[in-house]
């Protein structure tokens, strides 16, 4: 960490953050997005939706004087006094190469992909790094037990940020691993929606072409009532695979 900043004098509704070593007074309640922003750097990297669901903006920091590190979306993650930053824009991670339509989805298959999850040690740090509260440990054990539909359901709202694979001390690729499984899962274990491959042909076959186009000449009050009012089909709920 670089030197602390012991003479540095805060206005009300200030704190000092730290980019790079630097110090700069930014804002109180900004994100930290914003306050990299504020403090002048453009976020042309490392920063895709701004909303917590791209999992681009990656940060780890350390509060001064304490040894614990801390990882979250600079998107998402208000900055607090003397608060350290690093950003993440990329982690650096072997994705294993594999065609989805050849490969099968064995009990073997995520351990055949990659064998580093059998290194496993059960520290549960990824779980602990993870912005999004998944169990990644969780789905980790599922996938070296070949257990796919878990492994995909428990990892379902990952956003691919890569903090959990920056701390790994297996080295594992935790969001490599899940995708493939919710990959496979997708194309082999749920069923196929019927009322999906219907609707395809129709849309192909131009059934709807007429009220498209009547649609998108329509005045915009006029469609956003029709939007509020329109009846939504009762969804059948099917079983993700869970216990
Ligand atoms: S950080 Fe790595 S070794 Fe530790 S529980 Fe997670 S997958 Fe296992
Ligand atoms: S599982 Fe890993 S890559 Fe996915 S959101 Fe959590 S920390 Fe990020
Ligand atoms: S910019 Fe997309 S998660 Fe932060």
């Amino acid at each position: 960490m670089s030197k602390k900043s012991k003479n540095v004098e805060l206005k009300a509704g200030e704190v000092e953050v730290f980019v790079m070593g630097k110090s700069y007074m930014v804002p109180a309640g900004l994100t930290i997005m914003k306050a990299l922003e504020y403090a002048g750097y453009r976020y042309i990297r490392g920063c895709g939706c701004r909303a917590g669901f791209c999992g681009a903006c990656s940060t780890i920091y350390r509060l001064e004087d304490e040894q614990k590190l801390g990882f979250d979306l600079a998107c998402q993650k208000v900055v607090e006094d003397k608060m350290y930053l690093v950003q993440l824009p990329f982690v650096p991670a072997a994705k294993a190469e594999y065609d989805i339509e050849k490969i099968k989805p064995k009990e073997s298959t995520l351990l055949e992909m990659y064998p580093e999850i059998a290194r496993c040690v059960s520290c549960n740090t990824c779980t602990k790094s993870c912005p999004q509260d998944i169990e990644v440990m969780k789905y980790i054990q599922m996938a070296i037990r070949g257990d796919i539909a878990k492994c995909a359901e428990i990892s379902f709202d990952c956003i691919q940020c890569g903090l959990c694979a920056m701390r790994c001390p297996a080295d594992i690729k935790h969001y490599h691993v899940s995708q493939l499984a919710r990959r496979l899962r997708g194309k082999y274990i749920d069923p196929r929606s019927e009322n999906l491959a219907k609707r395809i042909k129709e849309i192909e076959n131009k059934k709807y072409d007429t009220e498209i186009k009547k649609l998108i000449e329509m005045d915009k009050k006029v469609i956003t009532n029709l939007y509020s009012e329109r009846k939504i089909e009762a969804e059948e709920v099917g079983d993700l695979g869970g216990d």
